[in-house]
């Protein structure tokens, strides 16, 4: 970073400056008049409800979008990115939420894709794997540079993703929800990671939704609303009420709205659970008016538990009642059939036809309830779809906005819209705040209150502690496919608790 040095010291000048930043999408104004500036050494986290602009602010910093209007200095030059490969060049890299690793091919393959070396095969290879070797050692994490990516955990790959930014010498790299997939214990080893490149000179801007995260780890934070920059402040003179307050615009009384329970007596009883190595023994009740969560580290077998009940995998032994009654669950339908609805935790993958508008995707698994007679009764799915939208702040500029131009937490809640018009008696929500913002986040906890009232049973996988804790009336937790303890008094109950029961 030396080359830079005339004279002025490194963190005068900010490494990344934006000016007047506007970019709008038929429909939206997704950036007004936008500024942002990074330093070296600094984690400034980009905070914001869902839609506020943040992964378009980045995909403009990545090169994958031109901004209408506006203005960008890399260290005190004026730049123009006009694509992936300007913001290579300036030490810019964007680690995407969905990775951009090949996973057929191995670690080190993906790390110096691209590159092009004119030495001979072997030789290169040899140095690539010093390179590759120094890279992991540069970040404090062992990944075998031979492994295919295809057989890494998530928080490996994003390990490789950063050694990725590092081979190409990058000294912004920006992270799109890093955390999201992760489990508590892969967060602190990422944030570790974080706090060596900080070290290193690096400037990390830093997108979350998680507040403890933002605490813990950034310096400053910069609040997007409705396209516009709101502030940007010290974390050190911030607190989680005054984020929130700067991200939804008022006050919110309380971060879970528990409501005390009237709990009945079972409804969904799992018995002995069994599939390969992923579920190797579970049962589990989930009683009238009940939430429990289930929770545990990335792994642990609590999605696979989830699709056994679903019938989305076939369970090798095992049982489920619902209300007394045994059922034969051989696919999704006889679950669906039997009143058993699972909100994937995937939405790209398994919840929403990314092609089609929010309101034909809404539509989709509602066909029996919307078309009594074969046809659909557009009035009452539009009524439907406006009802949650409204309840949901889903943020959309049409019914017919293709899903796939929504973002990411939008995306989620059309996802949850679209199971939550089904008449389900047990509900399995699997990571149901997962990228949403914490107005929405509350919405959905009083969503979630609301169908316990009405006597349902909910499952809620959730990796988020805070949230188990705070919503649930019961928790479990899953360690190595199997249920490894129980917390009946939640209000007393800690994190660190839930921890220990998921690590030994
Ligand atoms: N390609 C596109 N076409 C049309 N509209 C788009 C496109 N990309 C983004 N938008 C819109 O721009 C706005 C900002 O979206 P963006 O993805 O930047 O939000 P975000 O802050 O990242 O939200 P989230 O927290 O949900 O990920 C949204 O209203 C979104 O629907
Ligand atoms: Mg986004």
């Amino acid at each position: 970073m030396n080359e830079f040095a005339s004279g002025v010291s490194d963190t005068d000048i900010p490494l990344v400056q934006m000016r007047g930043i506007t970019k709008s999408f038929p429909g939206v104004d997704a950036l007004r008049n936008v500024s942002l500036d990074l330093y070296a050494g600094e984690v400034l986290a980009l905070l914001g409800e869902n839609g506020a602009g943040k992964s378009t602010l980045i995909k403009i910093l990545g090169g994958a979008h031109a901004p209408d209007k506006g203005s960008l200095q890399i260290h005190g030059n004026s730049e123009v990115i006009a694509g992936p490969v300007d913001a290579r060049r300036l030490g810019i890299s964007v680690i995407y939420q969905e990775f951009n690793l090949v996973t057929a091919l191995s670690v080190q393959e993906n790390l110096f894709l691209g590159r092009e070396r004119t030495r001979l095969g072997l030789l290169r290879k040899r140095q690539e794997r010093a390179q590759a070797d120094a890279l992991f050692r540069r970040i404090g994490v062992v990944v075998d540079p031979d492994a295919l990516c295809r057989s890494l955990s998530v928080a490996q790959q994003q390990v490789v993703e950063i050694a990725k930014a590092l081979a190409v010498e990058a000294r912004v790299i920006i992270m799109d929800e890093p955390s999201a997939a992760l489990s508590p214990r892969e967060v602190e080893r990422l944030f570790a990671v974080i706090r060596e490149l900080k070290a290193q000179g690096i400037g990390i801007l830093y997108v979350t939704h998680r507040l403890g995260e933002v605490m813990e780890i950034a310096d400053r934070a910069m609040v997007l609303r409705d396209g516009e920059h709101v502030e940007t402040r010290p974390v050190s003179e911030l607190t989680r009420e005054s984020i929130i307050e700067m991200m939804v615009g008022r006050r919110l009384s309380e971060e879970f709205p528990k409501k005390p329970a009237s709990i009945g007596g079972p409804r969904l009883v799992a018995r002995n659970l069994r599939r390969g190595a992923v579920v190797k023994d579970v049962s589990l009740e989930v009683n009238r008016g009940e939430i429990l969560a289930l929770t545990g580290l990335v792994g642990a077998g609590r999605t696979e538990t989830a699709r056994l009940i679903f019938g989305a995998d076939r369970m090798e032994s095992g049982s489920v009642n619902l209300d007394g009654e045994k059922l034969v669950i051989r696919n999704p339908r006889d679950a669906i059939n039997a009143g058993i609805c699972l909100l994937t935790e995937d939405r790209k993958q398994q919840g929403l036809v990314l092609g089609m508008g929010v309101i034909e995707n809404f539509g989709l698994p509602n066909m029996r309830s919307f078309a009594p007679w074969g046809w659909i009764s557009q009035l009452r799915e539009r009524r439907a779809m406006d009802g949650h939208i409204d309840r949901l702040q889903v943020k959309i500029s049409t019914r017919h906005q293709q899903a796939q131009t929504l973002s990411g937490g939008n995306q989620q809640k059309v996802v949850l819209a679209k199971w939550l018009e089904r008449n389900a008696e047990v509900i399995i929500f699997d990571e149901p705040t997962r990228g949403i913002d914490v107005g929405a986040k509350y919405e959905i906890y009083q969503l979630l209150n609301h169908l316990a009232d009405q006597g349902k049973a909910i499952l809620m996988i959730t990796s988020e502690l805070p949230e188990a804790l705070g919503m649930a009336d019961r928790i479990l937790v899953m360690r190595e496919g199997r249920i490894n303890g129980e917390i009946r008094a939640v209000a007393t109950a800690t994190q660190e608790q839930i921890m220990e029961m998921a690590v030994e």
